[in-house]
């Protein structure tokens, strides 16, 4: 009998004592062992881990998809046993169907629900509008290129306002440039809707970017770490976790924190054009990096009109408390 430690309540998805086994006998897979997780409702949770440890199991078992062979998966207080609309999944190849124009592939979970043709057709066109594509509603998918084609298959499950989202590395498939923009773009999204979402990636970085909270596995479906980005990065719960956030893992703090938060030091009759310039909001990862690329060892934050507030220096950067790194 497993012990259900975490409990099913309201205002949260949790995980008790969740462990999912595949086959029979000899050809028995444990994918997940013995997992407690709690997500609080409208978090942002990162799922990373090497493949084959369990995370689109995971969330599997969260969408209704696969039963849990033991242990007991709940959303707001209730014990999911089938999928249901109050969850969408995102998958890394969208799923859309290349016969229907946009708008109509995204008005598809409303037709099938009964919803009149001139409501679903202006929630198709407001949600469309929303992440920028509004121009496209005529077009079919292979019109599109790979990072429009998740945005619309992204509107395709926000048009049935699930509560929550579970993407599988929707990101996975798509160049750098147009992954960063799409983060930014759910980013937003998120801010605006509030849903609860679980995002699975192989992008450290990207987890760390976008996770309130990141949940580690490790081979076997265990959990390895759950908790915030900086905790993780300043102290990985054993030498696993280490070696899988990588040795860099100093720089990759200086990701979480922005220009805007430092207290700069006055522009001392320097030039400011022969220096590299940054606005407030970049990272100080991306401050270092363009201090590095300028040859230069310090940088001029700039205001929106480029006009000058201070500089940051190399020395200022190394000097942070980054809290205690073990
Ligand atoms: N339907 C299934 N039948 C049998 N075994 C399965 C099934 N689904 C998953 N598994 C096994 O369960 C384990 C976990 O698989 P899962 O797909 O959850 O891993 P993952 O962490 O998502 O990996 P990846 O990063 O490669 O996507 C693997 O050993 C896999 O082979
Ligand atoms: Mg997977």
């Amino acid at each position: 009998m497993t012990i259900v430690s975490i409990g099913c309540t309201a205002g949260a998805i949790t995980l008790s004592g969740v462990e999912i086994h595949f086959g029979e006998g000899r050809h028995a897979v444990r994918a997940v062992a013995g997992i407690d997780l709690r997500i609080e409702r409208g978090e942002f949770i990162s799922m990373l881990g090497p493949s084959g440890c369990g995370k689109s199991t995971i969330l599997g078992a969260i969408a209704g998809f696969t039963p849990a062979s033991r242990g007991e998966v709940c959303v707001e207080g209730e014990r999911i046993t089938a999928p249901g609309p109050d969850r969408a999944v995102v998958f890394q190849q969208h799923t859309l169907f290349p016969w229907k124009t946009v708008a109509n592939n995204v008005e598809f979970g409303l037709k099938m629900r009964g919803v009149p043709r001139a409501e679903r057709r202006k929630t198709a066109r407001d949600i469309l509008r929303h992440i920028g594509l509004g121009d496209f509603l005529e077009h079919y998918p292979h019109q599109l290129s790979g990072g429009m084609q998740q945005r619309v298959a992204l509107a395709r499950v926000l048009v049935n306002r699930p509560h929550v989202l579970l993407m599988d590395e929707p990101f996975g498939a798509v160049d750098p440039i147009t992954r960063a923009r799409l983060q930014h773009e759910l980013l937003r999204i998120q801010g605006e809707l509030r849903k609860t979402i679980i995002f699975v990636t192989h992008d450290i970085d990207e987890a760390i970017m976008l996770g309130d909270r990141i949940a580690i596995l490790r081979e076997g479906g265990v959990l390895a770490q759950y908790d915030t980005p900086e905790e993780i990065l300043t102290h990985p719960a054993d030498s696993f976790v280490e070696r899988f956030i990588g040795s860099d893992r100093g720089i990759k703090l200086l990701a979480l924190r922005r220009l805007d938060e430092l207290e700069l030091a006055p522009l001392d009759g320097t030039p400011p054009d022969r220096l590299p310039t940054a606005q407030g909001a970049t990272t100080l990862r991306d401050a270092v990096s363009l201090m590095i690329t300028a040859g230069s060892r310090e940088l001029v934050v700039v205001n929106g009109d480029e006009s000058a507030r201070g500089v940051v220096t190399l020395d200022m950067l190394a000097e942070l408390d980054q809290g205690e790194t073990r």
